[in-house]
C-alpha cells in the first residue's frame, strides 16, 4: 500500500513484494487438537481419543539448555524441562556442581530423564559459545529450547554513587550474557533447522522500578533484556525460532535470601507491594517455562510474561 492511497482513505492492496518488506509466509500449523480431534473422533471411530494437552507439553526427545541452573530458578527450570523429558544441560561458573544440583540430577535420573552440568561463563563469547557447540555436536546440533537465567542482582547503592566497575559487571552478566548464550543457540538452530525456544529471564524490574531497591544497573540489564528478547524474535521468526521473556517478581533465592535474612522487615514489605500479599515460590516459575518451551505456544513470540503476584499492576 502507497502512502497517498493511505492518505486517500483507500485501504490499498497487501502486497508481499515492493513498497511492504517482504515477508516470507510461513504455513499455518494444522494439529489434531481440540475440536479437530472432536471432529476427526466423530468421522472415524478409529481415532484414537485421548487428552492431547499433555502432548502440546511433551519435550521428549528434545535437547534444552540452561544457563545459571547450578542453583536457584535455573535448576528448578532445568529440572521441570527433564521432567518434560527433555535432556538437559546445566551450564553455570562453578567448576563443580553443587550439592543440591547433583540431588536434582539423581531425581531426574529416576524419572527417566538426563541433567548434565557444564561450567562456563555467559560473559566470554567464545567459551559460551564453545560450551553450546559442543552441547550441540553431542546431539546431532538439535538444541531446541535454552533458558537464559545466569543472572547477577550486584550491590544496592545510589545512582549518584554506582560504582562502575559493579555497574559494568551486572550489565555484562544479565544482558551480554543473555545476548552471547541466545545467539550461539540460534546459530545451532538455525543450522539445523529447528523452529525452537529461546527463553530470556528477564524481571519484573525490567518493567517497574522496584521501590526503595537502589540497584539501578539490575534494572536497566533487565529492561535490556526484554528489548533483546522482542528483537530477536523480530530476527529469528522466519527461521521459525521463537524468543521470549518471563520476568518474575520478587521470589526467594540465595539471590535475595542474603537481604530477606539481613532485614527480618523486607519480606513483609515486598509482599505488601503485590496484591496476592506474599512473595513468590521457586516453583511458581514451572508452568510459564513448560509453556514456553513446548508446543503448547507455538504462536508465542516476543513476549514479555510477568511473573509477580501482580506487583506491576498497582
Ligand atoms: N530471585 C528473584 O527474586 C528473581 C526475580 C526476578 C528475576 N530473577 C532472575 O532469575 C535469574 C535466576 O536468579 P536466582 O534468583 O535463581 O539467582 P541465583 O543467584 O540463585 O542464581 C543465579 C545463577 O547464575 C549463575 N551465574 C552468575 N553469573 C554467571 C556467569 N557469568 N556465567 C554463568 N552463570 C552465571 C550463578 O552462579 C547462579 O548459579 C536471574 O537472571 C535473576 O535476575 C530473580
Amino acid at each position: 500500500m502507497l502512502a497517498s492511497d493511505m492518505k486517500n482513505g483507500n485501504p490499498g492492496k497487501l502486497s508481499t513484494s515492493g513498497v511492504r518488506s517482504p515477508v516470507k509466509l510461513a504455513k499455518v500449523p494444522v494439529k489434531d487438537f481440540g475440536l479437530n480431534a472432536a471432529l476427526k473422533a466423530q468421522s472415524d471411530p478409529s481415532f484414537e481419543v485421548k487428552p492431547r494437552i499433555f502432548e502440546e507439553f511433551a519435550l521428549t526427545g528434545r535437547v534444552a539448555i540452561v544457563t545459571g541452573a547450578n542453583r536457584g530458578l535455573g535448576l528448578e527450570m532445568a529440572i521441570v524441562l527433564a521432567e518434560l523429558g527433555a535432556k538437559v544441560y546445566a551450564i553455570d561458573l562453578p567448576d563443580s556442581a553443587s550439592s543440591e544440583f547433583a540431588a536434582a540430577a539423581k531425581y531426574v535420573k529416576r524419572l527417566g530423564s538426563s541433567l548434565e552440568y557444564r561450567q562456563s561463563n555467559v560473559t566470554k563469547q567464545e567459551r559460551i559459545s564453545k560450551t553450546i557447540d559442543e552441547i550441540a555436536a553431542e546431539n546431532d546440533g538439535r538444541i531446541h529450547v535454552c533458558v537464559a537465567a545466569a543472572g547477577i542482582l550486584g550491590i544496592q547503592a545510589d545512582c549518584t554513587d554506582y560504582p562502575a566497575d559493579m555497574f559494568k559487571e551486572v550489565m555484562d552478566v544479565n544482558c551480554n550474557g543473555v545476548f552471547f548464550t541466545a545467539q550461539a543457540v540460534a546459530k545451532q538452530m538455525k543450522q539445523h533447522d529447528i523452529a525452537g525456544s529461546i527463553i530470556f529471564i528477564a524481571s519484573m524490574s525490567g518493567s517497574v522500578t522496584n521501590r526503595e531497591m537502589n540497584w539501578i544497573p539490575y534494572n536497566a540489564s533487565k529492561s535490556a533484556v526484554i528489548q533483546l528478547a522482542r528483537s530477536m524474535a523480530c530476527e529469528l521468526g522466519s527461521a521459525g525460532i521463537r524468543v521470549n521473556s518471563v520476568s518474575p517478581g520478587h521470589i526467594r533465592t540465595k539471590m535475595t535470601a542474603g537481604m530477606l535474612d539481613g532485614e527480618p522487615e523486607l519480606e513483609a514489605f515486598w509482599a505488601s507491594l503485590n496484591p496476592l500479599g506474599r512473595i513468590g515460590a521457586v516453583h511458581e516459575v514451572r508452568g510459564v517455562i513448560a509453556w514456553l518451551a513446548g508446543d503448547a505456544s507455538t504462536f508465542c513470540t516476543g513476549s514479555d510474561i510477568i511473573v509477580s503476584g501482580g506487583h506491576t499492576i498497582w
